[in-house]
């Protein structure tokens, strides 16, 4: 089992915590100096990859509360 762990927050990022490598489109490795990193999983923040907690104001909601609430909506316009 790995030393990694990357774990989907609600309606938020996914935070990698481990020894891990970062390493861009290019092939380069990124030198990150902390051990646990956030990275955005709505498109918001204006520092990509990393969430800067934007998705908190933008009111991003995770696909599975996404897929509930769509649910929720098409349920109740055909009752
Ligand atoms: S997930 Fe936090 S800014 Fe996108």
């Amino acid at each position: 089992m790995s030393d990694v762990s990357i774990t989907i927050r609600r309606n938020g990022p996914l935070v990698v915590q481990g020894p891990f490598q970062f390493i861009d489109s290019n092939g380069q490795t990124i030198t990150v100096d902390k051990p646990v990193i956030a990275l955005c999983r709505c498109g918001g923040s204006t520092n990509k990859p990393f969430c800067d907690g934007t998705h908190s104001k933008i009111g991003f909601q995770g696909a599975e509360a996404a897929v509930l609430a769509a649910e929720a909506a098409k349920a109740q316009s055909s009752s």
